[in-house]
C-alpha cells in the first residue's frame, strides 16, 4: 500500500530543485498535496508531473505566491485545510542562499536571506501546528550542512540555518508532549537551480556551475553531489511512521561531509 495514501503533505518551494522532487517522491507514495513556489509556470508542470506519478489530478493543490507574504502564508495554510480537511506534515524547504560574504552582504540581502531562512518557517510552523496536532502529524525543515559548517563566502546563509536548526530542536521539544514531530535534513551540495539563479553564484551560467558541482565531487566522501532525490527520500522517511520515535533530528544528507 502506497505509504502516504490518505496523508496530506504540505511542500514550499515545491517549483524547483529539491522541492520538485520531494513533492514527486511523495506523489509516488500516494500522498495529497499541497505546494508552494513563486513561479506558476513551472509549479503547475511540477503539479501535472505529480499528477502522471500516479495520483489524481484532484488531490494536487498549486499555490503560487511569495511566502515572505503574510496573507499568502495565511492563505496556504487555510486552503490546505479547506480542500484536504487536514494537515500531516509541513516541509520547509523554500530558501535561497546569497553567494556574499559577511563584510559584503547588504542590510536589505540580510533581511531577505534570514527572513525565508528562518522566519518563514518559523511563522509557517505556527499557523501550521494547529492542524497536526490533530492529526499527529509532523515538520521536516530543510536545513543544510552550511548550518554546522561556517563559510567565508556564505556566512549569514550559515547563520540562518544555524538558526533552523536551533529551532528545529527547540519546538521539537516544545511540541513532544502533543505527538508532534519535528525533524530537519541538512543537505551537501545538491544538483539543483540554485547555483543559477539570478543573484546566485553563477548568475545564470551554467558552464561555470557544471564546473563548481564536478569540483564539489571531492570534498563528499562518497564522491559526488547529491541528487533531490537523495534528499526526497530523506524527508519521506522523517515524515513517516516509519521515524515515529524520531524528533529533533538533524539527518546530515552529505554523502560523508560532516564528518570530514
Ligand atoms: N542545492 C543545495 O546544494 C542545497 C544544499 C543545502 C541546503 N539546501 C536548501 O534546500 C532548499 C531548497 O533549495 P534548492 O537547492 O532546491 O533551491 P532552488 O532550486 O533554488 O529552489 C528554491 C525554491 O524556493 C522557492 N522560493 C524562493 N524564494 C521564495 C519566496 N520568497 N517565496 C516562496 N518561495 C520561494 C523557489 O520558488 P520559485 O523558483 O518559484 O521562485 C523554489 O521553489 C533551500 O532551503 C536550500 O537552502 C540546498
Amino acid at each position: 500500500m502506497a505509504k502516504f495514501a490518505g496523508r496530506v503533505v504540505l511542500i514550499t518551494g515545491a517549483s524547483s530543485g529539491i522541492g520538485e522532487g520531494t513533492a514527486l517522491h511523495f506523489a509516488k507514495h500516494g500522498a495529497k498535496l499541497s505546494i508552494t513556489g513563486r513561479d506558476k509556470t513551472r509549479l503547475e508542470d511540477v503539479a501535472k508531473r505529480c499528477s502522471e506519478c500516479g495520483i489524481p489530478a484532484d488531490d494536487i493543490l498549486a499555490l503560487s505566491g511569495d511566502l515572505t507574504d503574510a496573507a499568502f502564508r495565511k492563505s496556504t495554510i487555510e486552503k490546505t485545510v479547506a480542500k484536504f480537511t487536514r494537515l500531516d506534515v509541513l516541509v520547509n524547504n523554500a530558501g535561497l542562499v546569497f553567494p556574499l560574504g559577511c563584510m559584503e552582504l547588504s542590510e536589505s540581502k540580510y533581511d531577505i536571506e534570514m527572513n525565508l531562512n528562518m522566519k518563514v518557517p518559523f511563522l509557517l510552523c505556527q499557523l501550521a501546528v494547529p492542524h497536526l496536532e490533530k492529526t499527529q502529524g509532523n515538520i521536516v525543515n530543510v536545513s543544510s550542512l552550511s548550518g554546522v559548517r561556517p563559510s567565508p563566502k556564505v556566512g549569514i546563509y550559515c547563520a540562518s540555518k544555524a538558526a533552523l536548526d536551533m529551532f528545529t530542536q527547540c519546538l521539537a521539544l516544545e511540541l513532544a508532549p502533543k505527538k508532534v514531530r519535528v525533524n530537519s535534513v541538512n543537505p551537501g551540495v545538491v544538483n539543483t537551480p540554485i547555483f543559477t539563479r539570478e543573484d546566485s553564484f553563477f548568475h545564470n551560467k551554467d558552464e561555470e556551475a557544471s564546473k563548481f558541482l564536478k569540483e564539489q565531487e571531492v570534498v563528499h566522501p562518497l564522491g559526488r553531489v547529491g541528487q533531490p532525490q537523495d534528499v526526497a527520500e530523506s524527508i519521506a522517511y522523517l515524515a513517516s511512521d516509519a521515524a515515529s520515535f524520531v524528533t529533533g533530528q538533524i539527518l546530515f544528507i552529505d554523502g560523508g561531509r560532516h564528518c570530514v
